[in-house]
């Protein structure tokens, strides 16, 4: 299995950077389980013939949507040594509590955290939105946690930009305050919050009588990859004594590079930041990550006592890092391997020339698609992500929305590369994001290429 899997992703390149699922494959995987075991055999014949061949394709070179990391071979190695150690982080000692209590270090130092903060492995940076917001509002009111929001005077309201990742707005809602409660602020030309528009909604809702506690700012939006003025942020955030939370899922490992850190300076005055290792970190999913300055109000905002529970100060029980009460999870995978495997195995450089590496591609695509004028660049390209779309000749707003989202359905089943799509100021637009150490540029050449190709297609059969 294990040759087969590393062949697969050494000899990647040949294959369709996606597959469309024929309807007896998903006919297949719809079956009963046997009453009768086929034998470890036969089920890996049936995952070669029914499963791999249509994996997502994220591990392929020309894979780009939303913001998707590859992955290595590494990590796949240390899944299945996690796997057979089958720990179980959930607050008993073993050597895998202070692998991930070193990894959190590790990422406390590169994130320019203090020292005394806290941290957390989660399952993405979904999970490390809500755990850092769930700090915020218990902290905002400590009623919270045992009375709930409904002892809390007065409405709780928070602030990020409109092009603040969907997590955010759901991390509201499953914390009882409602998504509403997300004050959505608009952007400038370069899609960063329009600090000027902050200050106002604050205000305003003060003057109704609510209570703002937080703003969240974005370090590389999921849409443009632009970054909130942090700096700025943090500061408003002090003087208007606002919880400051920072989603910064894949902006974050712009820290890593003395080229690209100005981008995200303030990153470090954050409350709490979440990011994910599964993008820029080269690991396979699921690994994201939330850092706590204040490390007792992360601890109070999860903390459960229970009898079976109790720590010791001997034996299993007897666990340092206690990741198991700074989150909602008890029980607990051992994610901290691949990271600990990756950092060791490539160093620091290495993955920071990969992070420089795929916002050079961004920034020589950007070129590329300024200078053919059948393609309109439709934002900055600060970091990795380029959205574009054709624009061909004398089509309206209309008929190129369509023609776009057919032109990236097409490239994506013709297996090529996989671009996405996604809206902006209105618009459909191709949308690619680089975070991908197996690209080259002559593979982003190739989607440009395509999306010329297809375009003129598309246009010719009149739209
Ligand atoms: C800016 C941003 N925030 C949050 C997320 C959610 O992260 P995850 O999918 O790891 O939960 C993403 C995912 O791409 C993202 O780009």
């Amino acid at each position: 299995m294990i040759d087969v899997l590393v062949d697969g992703l050494r000899d990647v390149r040949e294959q369709p950077a996606w597959t469309p699922m024929p309807e007896e494959v998903k006919a297949r995987l719809r079956s009963p389980p046997p009453r009768e075991g086929l034998g470890l055999e036969a089920v890996w014949a049936e995952l070669q013939r029914w499963v791999l061949p249509y994996r997502l394709g994220n591990v392929h070179p020309r894979f780009w949507a939303r913001v998707m990391g590859t992955g290595t071979a590494t990590g796949a190695l240390a899944g299945l040594v996690a796997a057979a150690m089958n720990n179980n982080l959930s607050g008993l000692e073993s050597s895998a509590v202070h692998v991930e209590a070193q990894v959190i270090e590790w990422l406390k130092g590169l994130m320019g955290f203090p020292a005394s903060a806290s941290g957390l492995l989660t399952s993405g940076c979904s999970l490390a939105n809500l755990v850092g917001l769930e700090v915020a509002r218990d902290s905002v009111d400590g009623g919270v946690k045992a009375e709930g929001l409904q002892s809390v005077p007065g409405r709780l309201v928070g602030y990020a930009s409109e092009e603040a990742h969907s997590s955010v707005a759901r991390a509201f809602t499953v914390l009882g305050l409602g998504n509403g409660s997300l004050r959505r602020i608009p952007v400038d030309a370069e899609f960063r919050m329009d600090l000027g528009a902050l200050e106002r909604a604050i205000d305003a809702d003060l003057r109704a009588g609510l209570r703002p506690f937080c703003v969240v700012g974005s370090a590389g939006t999921v849409n443009t990859g632009s970054t909130d003025p942090l700096e700025t942020l943090a500061e408003i955030a002090r003087e208007r004594r606002l919880v400051f939370h920072v989603d910064a899922a894949f902006g974050a490992w712009a820290k890593l590079s003395p080229r690209l850190a100005g981008q995200v300076r303030g990153l470090e005055r954050a409350d709490s930041i979440a990011f994910d290792l599964h993008k820029w970190g080269a690991v396979p999913y699921g690994v994201g990550c939330v850092l706590v300055r204040d490390a007792e109000a992360h601890r109070r905002a999860f903390q459960a006592s229970a009898g079976y529970l109790a720590p010791y100060p001997r034996g299993v029980s007897a666990v340092e890092y206690a990741g198991h009460e700074l989150g909602p999870e008890l029980s607990r995978p051992f994610r901290a391997l691949g990271p600990w495997m990756a950092f060791q195995e490539h160093g620091l450089d290495r993955l920071r020339e990969a992070v420089e590496k795929n916002v050079e591609q961004a920034g020589r695509v950007a070129a590329r698609i300024r200078r053919e004028a059948e393609l309109e660049l439709t934002a900055p390209v600060p970091l990795n992500v380029v959205t574009f779309r054709y624009r061909g000749r004398e089509l309206s707003d209309g008929q190129l929305d369509a023609l776009n989202a057919e032109v990236v359905m097409r490239i994506q089943e013709s297996g090529v590369a996989v671009p996405s799509t996604t809206r902006l100021r209105g618009h459909t637009v191709v949308r690619l994001a680089i975070v991908n150490h197996r690209s080259l540029d002559e593979d982003l050449d190739l989607l440009v290429d395509a999306v010329l190709e297809t375009g003129r297609a598309v246009a010719r059969e009149g739209g």
